[in-house]
């Protein structure tokens, strides 16, 4: 499987027209790493699952380069999602929309509403981009990790997951750190009232401001039938058992702000000056402490709103549960 560490026109569209073939591209997010097929090819997107580990009920985000494209594959959308796609795309949010005919059940995991987004990032704007020229309509892409793992912001990081699960034509593209480094906002857009499904950088206040509109934030008690895995209890979580506070052991890892003292005789994995740090460099924490085969990492989670929301949502999914 081979690694592109240079994102020309060319190696692009040659990523491309791999894609069209039926095989799989990994790539860049301003998010995370994905991992890419073509859309409408059911044996392209079950490499997918295979690949990842991941149950078939599970949906997929497909991404497309620009709002020009949204009608191939969602209708009825309402209003309020049209003025989110339009101010926040290419950006890190996920709308989900009622599908039309082109978003099958492999895509959608036999619901009616499909997943989809416009990443930011030059590396999959271009690839999404050549993709269309060549007669392609969406790329279907979860987080480049195994199911239940934590997500990728590297390219190291996807060798690491996937690199024994790929075969010797599909293609991996680097195109640096993912700036955000937390999955997209997902957005529910399929009733008169938007829903988070999966917290974000795109947060509840921008949301609010921009649509001067209710916002409701999903919880276990909302009575919404949608298999989001995001959703799910556990997720996102390294083989290091995880504990939001608590003392650190000799040994342990440790995960806070930076201005948060090391206690002693802990391994500090980050020290972010901010939460937006916080956000790009946690995955890359926990990862450290897999490779530094800790068996616990303490977590001083941030406060507040905004994007401490979506973290603490991530570190809550991915604490070890007794
Ligand atoms: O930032 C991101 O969203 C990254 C990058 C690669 O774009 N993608 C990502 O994909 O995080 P994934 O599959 O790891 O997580 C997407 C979440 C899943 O929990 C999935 O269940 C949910 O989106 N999802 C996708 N389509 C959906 C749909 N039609 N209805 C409900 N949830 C959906
Ligand atoms: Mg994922």
């Amino acid at each position: 499987m081979p690694l592109i560490s240079k994102c020309t026109g060319s190696a692009l569209r040659n990523a491309a027209t791999s894609l069209k073939a039926g095989n799989l591209v990994a790539f860049p997010t301003e998010t995370v790493y994905g991992l890419g097929a073509d859309a409408t090819n059911a044996k392209a997107v079950a490499r997918i699952y295979d690949a990842k580990g991941r149950p078939t009920d599970h949906p997929l985000i497909v991404h497309i380069s620009s709002i020009d494209h949204l009608d191939k594959w969602a209708k009825n959308i309402p209003d309020y999602a049209i003025k989110l796609a339009l101010n926040f795309w290419p950006g890190p949010m996920t709308l989900i929309l009622p599908r039309t005919h082109l978003a099958e059940n492999f895509i959608t995991g036999g619901q009616d509403c499909v997943g989809i987004r416009v990443p930011a990032h030059r590396v999959a704007l271009d690839l999404l981009k050549e993709f269309e020229v060549q007669g392609g309509h969406g790329v279907a892409a979860p987080s480049a990790n195994r199911f239940g793992k934590v997500s990728p912001t590297c390219v190291n990081d996807v060798i690491e997951e996937l690199s024994s699960f790929l075969a010797f034509s599909d293609l991996i593209l680097d195109g640096g750190s993912s700036e955000v480094g937390i999955e997209s906002t997902i957005i529910n857009c399929t009733q008169s009232t938007p829903v988070i499904l999966r917290p974000g950088s795109i947060t509840t206040e921008m949301l609010k401001k921009l649509l001067g509109m209710k916002i409701e934030v999903f919880s276990n008690n909302n009575d919404i039938k949608i298999n989001t895995s995001g959703l799910m209890e556990s997720h996102y979580a390294p083989k290091a058992k995880v504990y939001i506070f608590g003392s650190p052991l000799v040994g342990d890892g440790f995960i806070a702000l930076g201005k948060i003292a090391t206690p002693k005789g802990a391994i500090r994995l980050i020290s972010p000056l901010n939460t937006e740090e916080y956000a790009k460099n946690l995955y890359k924490g926990l990862r450290l402490a897999d490779t530094m085969k800790l068996s616990r990492v303490i977590v001083i989670p941030p406060v507040g709103k905004g994007l401490a929301i979506a973290i603490n949502d991530r570190l809550r999914k991915c604490a070890f549960k007794k």
